[in-house]
């Protein structure tokens, strides 16, 4: 019978990434086929959503493949021009026209607030503005392009300023140089330099398919940006080539998600599989020390397996006061693995390993073995030991041995835990 356990498991599930995302920024690309899909409306609910959850968002949108519909009224000559990315000044007021009417609809539709939606009843600010400041793109190749302009400066204190407020920036993509004209830019290049500009933690574009493909048209979950080449199976190459751009400079990460599919956007950022596909710098995997900002997802990971008897319980205070003693593996900002290093006199215990159920025999354990023996190492201690009830066999593969209960440090014997009854193994090191 289903009494609502699935929606309490994903809301429980979904908290690490919460408490990951808030207060991050994320730029969100909707171009023009995205702005005509019939599943708008709800990118827009779970952007709205997004904003409720504390994370800071800005918009581009693009507009270019909208003014088809204006087609019977563009001179054949102007509309040839605008195919190879050209604005001649006979379209110049369209294409304004268009952009801000574009704009003008998303501004409502964000305003919305109907019950039962995710925007009934927040006070969702957003804000439009001249935060681009444009160039002409010039003459290239003896050919004038008018009005197509590219990206001089972004003004960085106004945006994070309307970030901090919280409101949501919408950017248009339209820039005004210092002479007062106006030039029409790019929008995912536009995407890629605000991006890039506010350090932002992720560039999010919606993209056609559900991500991008490989050969035996398979999602593609994870690539590295130097792998986005232009022989990959992929209609958006100007998107790619903005998501590479944006990582070069300093973007933590792209994604690309389905613009037709319900849900997408929380699928990606809510879930361990996602729905897209995810452009990163490098492996996203980090073995690092824990930080307190990590006990929630800490407690997370290790719950299930305290209740299912492999782990000693800790309470969230044990946990914030030991903190310190955690190494944890995070993959895309989510705590994955752990493991705890208790030194006492010349030996030092292992604890708390867990590797969440996700992501096992991926050699995350063995690698988290290898990070926390060598900082047993540097500490000039010889000898590490675990005490564990289901899970020797891992630890004898990798070289520990029974022991008898006697070689426990002093200290650590007072406490033993002869209900559990533990085996004892160490590794010489
Ligand atoms: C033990 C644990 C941390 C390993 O994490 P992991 O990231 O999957 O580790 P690795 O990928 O490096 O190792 C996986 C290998 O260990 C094996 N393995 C997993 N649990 C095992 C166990 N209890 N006994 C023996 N082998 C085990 C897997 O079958 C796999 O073997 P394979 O490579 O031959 O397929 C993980 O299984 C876990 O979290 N277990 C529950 C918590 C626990 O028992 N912790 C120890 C507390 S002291």
């Amino acid at each position: 019978m289903d009494n609502g356990f699935d929606h309490i498991k994903w809301f429980r599930d979904a908290s690490p990434f919460i408490n990951s995302h808030r207060q991050k920024t994320f730029l969100l690309y909707l171009g023009s086929q995205a702005l005509q899909s019939e599943n708008l409306a709800n990118i827009i609910r779970d952007i709205a959503l997004l904003n409720s959850l504390g994370i800071k968002l800005v918009i581009v949108h693009g507009w270019a493949g909208l003014l088809q519909q204006s087609r019977a009224s563009i001179q054949d000559n102007a509309w040839s021009k605008f195919l190879d990315a050209i604005i001649v000044p006979e379209i110049l007021d369209s294409c304004i026209n268009l952009i801000s009417g574009t704009q003008g609809r998303l501004l409502a539709q964000l305003s919305a607030g109907t019950p039962n939606s995710s925007m009934y009843r927040s006070d969702l600010v957003v804000t439009t503005g001249n935060f681009i400041r444009a160039r002409p793109k010039g003459i290239i190749n003896g050919i004038d392009h008018h009005h197509s302009g590219r990206v001089r400066k972004i003004n960085r204190t106004a945006l994070t300023q309307q970030l901090d407020n919280p409101a949501i920036v919408l950017i248009s993509p339209i820039g005004y140089s210092l002479t007062g004209e106006t030039f029409i830019l790019d929008p995912r290049d536009l995407a890629a330099e605000v991006a890039a500009v506010l350090k932002a933690d992720k560039l999010i574009f919606f993209v056609a398919n559900d991500g991008l493909m490989d050969d035996q048209s398979k999602l593609i979950s994870e690539i590295m940006s130097n792998e986005l080449t232009a022989d990959l199976n992929a209609t958006e190459q100007p998107i790619l080539h903005a998501a590479r751009r944006a990582i070069e400079q300093g973007v933590e990460r792209c994604h690309l998600i389905g613009f037709k599919r319900d849900g997408a956007l929380l699928q990606e950022l809510f879930t361990r599989e996602g729905s897209g596909t995810q452009v990163v710098r490098h492996s996203s995997i980090r073995v690092r020390q824990a930080t307190a900002g990590d006990i929630p997802g800490i407690i997370a990971l290790i719950e299930p397996l305290e209740q299912a008897g492999y782990l000693v319980k800790r309470s969230r205070e044990l946990l914030e006061s030991e903190v310190d003693h955690f190494t944890i593996i995070e993959q895309s900002g989510v705590v994955v693995s752990c493991a705890a290093i208790y030194p006492y006199q010349d030996m030092a215990e292992l604890a708390c390993l867990a590797t969440h159920a996700d992501y096992r025999d991926r050699e995350l354990g063995d690698l988290l073995l290898e990070a926390v023996t060598n900082q047993v190492r540097m500490k000039a201690i010889k000898k590490m030991f675990v005490l564990t009830t289901q899970t020797d066999h891992w630890f004898i593969e990798r070289g520990f041995s029974a022991e008898s209960l006697d070689s426990l440090p002093e200290n650590k014997r007072a406490y033993y835990n002869y209900q559990r009854n533990s085996k004892l193994l160490t590794k010489v090191l």
